[in-house]
């Protein structure tokens, strides 16, 4: 059987040793190829819980990433895993052309980088900036780098995603191809969203985080809609 992609076995993260639990005993499996929409208030622990997934953030308990326990010395084999969305894309934006970031993870994984541009600009054109290729990143708008952070995060078809807030900045029709896009994806994905329709054409499965526990886990957006 083929470990799950992400695997929280009472994972708890505190920002301060005797601090409250901002992720509070958390128990999730998400399977191979899953999507899932992780949503709640401002503040109820989505970007916290991202973060420790990738071992940005320390935490309780247990995390697993594709079979993979996450402590010190799987972080790579963790992190190689994953391809993670930052809520604010200059957090991730490197370099100063975007062909050289959206090609950023493929060279780093030893990719010739002929073959990493040819793959770069692909998923750039996939995101609807091809034309950007060249571009210096502090020419483009919010949406536009968003679009290529996404692409640094979906160019090496990673077995799963983390994407935090990925329609924030997007307009309505790139908003709608996104959603289309990841659902034609094999991976697997968590996508932390305030964006309940935007959550329901790209996952099926909801999440609801309520200070930092499982307030519901469920197939069905409309019960989320109520809730929250
Ligand atoms: N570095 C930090 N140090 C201390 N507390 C933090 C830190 N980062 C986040 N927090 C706190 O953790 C809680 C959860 O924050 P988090 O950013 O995970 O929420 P969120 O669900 O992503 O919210 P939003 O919808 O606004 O993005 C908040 O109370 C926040 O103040
Ligand atoms: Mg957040």
């Amino acid at each position: 059987m083929t470990a799950p992609a992400l695997e929280l076995d009472h994972v708890s993260v505190r920002y301060e040793a005797h601090g409250p639990a901002i992720v509070d005993d958390l128990m999730v499996s998400i399977s191979q190829g899953e999507r899932v929409a992780l949503v709640g208030l401002n503040g109820s622990g989505k970007t916290t819980l991202l973060m420790a997934s990738v071992g940005l953030v320390e935490h309780e308990g247990a995390l697993r990433v594709c079979g993979h326990t996450l402590t010190h010395r799987t972080l790579q084999a963790v992190r190689e895993s994953v391809g993670f969305l930052f809520n604010v894309p200059e957090d991730q934006l490197l370099f100063p052309k975007v062909l050289d970031d959206a090609a950023f993870a493929l060279l780093r994984r030893g990719m010739s980088p002929q073959r990493a541009a040819t793959r770069a600009r692909e998923a750039l054109e996939a995101l609807g900036v091809g034309e950007l290729a060249q571009a210096p990143l502090h020419h483009l708008s919010h949406g536009q780098k968003q679009r290529v952070a996404l692409a640094g995060a979906l160019v090496s078809n990673p077995p799963l995603l983390l994407l935090d807030e990925p329609s924030a900045a997007l307009d309505p029709p790139a908003k709608r191809a996104l959603a289309h896009l990841l659902s034609g994806l094999d991976a697997a994905m968590v996508v932390a969203t305030h964006d309940l329709e935007f959550a329901a054409a790209a996952c099926t499965r909801f999440i609801l985080l309520e200070r930092g526990r499982m307030a519901m886990d469920v197939r069905d957006v409309a019960a989320v809609r109520e809730r929250l």
